[in-house]
């Protein structure tokens, strides 16, 4: 005799569809941590980038102060009006901040990034704010058309971001260098730090994931891509952590940086 029972689903409805009253769900948990630690993290880079960016002066510490220290935000400095560049691409009609006009790149690829666009549809659009909770968005469409499909550009600006990874490590070594020779400062090993979260974040970007590994049929055919698309895929699995880690890290050596040159801060030389 059959001892299979029959077993009767409860139909559970949690009145989430898109454009209804915010936050309808079933979830009892804390849902609602993240999307306000983002918003709380996003914002205050919001903020001190602003004012890093416009201020325009004491980004850089220079030979008179015995090092050679760029701030990240402001690097390559291509303006004449930069404090110590000589061979500057923009001449002197540009007199505003020349952060500005780099920014647009690094600020580019990190609006388009897709644990960026991630985290900023759910905490800022509620679109929606967290899995099984009701999208508060009544025409989200996803990215599919204008204007969300731009973001689709992200690919080009992983190419810049290349360009400015490796002009950032180039910053961190001159970082080394002292008026007697080589030489190890705490700026130094700030910068050195920024460089290789940046290259982390950078090389774990999707983009680079699929710019090694995609559009192959077969990884035996080609076992260094494969090679190469393992190790980029370890770092794309922590793509959230280097995302955070190298936005905050970008935001402390700009502030270490102003503190030395405002002479606020002695730089300890340990080497
Ligand atoms: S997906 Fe985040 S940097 Fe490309």
């Amino acid at each position: 005799m059959s001892t299979v029972q029959e077993t009767t689903a409860t139909p559970v409805v949690i009145d989430g569809v898109r454009g209804g009253p915010p936050v309808r769900t079933l979830r009892r948990d804390r849902w609602w941590v993240g999307p306000v630690l983002v918003v709380l993290g996003l914002s205050a880079f919001a903020a001190f980038s602003t004012w890093a960016a416009f201020r325009g002066n004491n980004y850089y510490v220079g030979p008179s102060m015995g090092r050679d220290y760029l701030s990240p935000l402001y690097s390559p400095c291509i303006a004449q009006i930069c404090q110590y560049k000589n061979d500057a691409i923009v001449g002197s009609w540009w007199t505003w901040s020349p952060a500005i006009l780099v920014l647009v790149f690094p600020l580019g690829f990190r609006l388009t990034c897709y644990y960026y666009r991630r985290a900023y549809y759910r905490s800022f659009w509620w679109a929606p704010p967290a899995c099984a909770v009701a999208d508060a968005r009544p025409r989200y469409t996803g990215e599919s058309r204008f204007p969300l499909i731009i973001q689709n550009v992200h690919r080009y600006f992983f190419y810049f971001a290349l360009i400015f990874a490796g002009i950032l490590t180039w910053d961190a070594i001159a970082a080394f260098r002292f008026p007697g020779g080589i030489g190890v400062a705490l700026g130094t090993l700030v910068l050195v730090v920024n460089a290789v979260l940046i290259w982390g974040y950078t090389l774990g970007c999707h983009s680079c994931r699929h710019f090694c590994g995609g559009n192959l049929n077969s990884f035996s055919k080609a076992p260094i891509r494969h090679w190469l698309w393992r190790r980029l895929s370890i770092l794309n699995g922590r793509h959230m952590f280097w995302a955070w880690a190298s936005l905050i890290w970008v935001a402390l050596a700009d502030l270490y940086i102003w503190l030395i040159a405002i002479g606020a801060f002695h730089d300890p030389r340990f080497i």
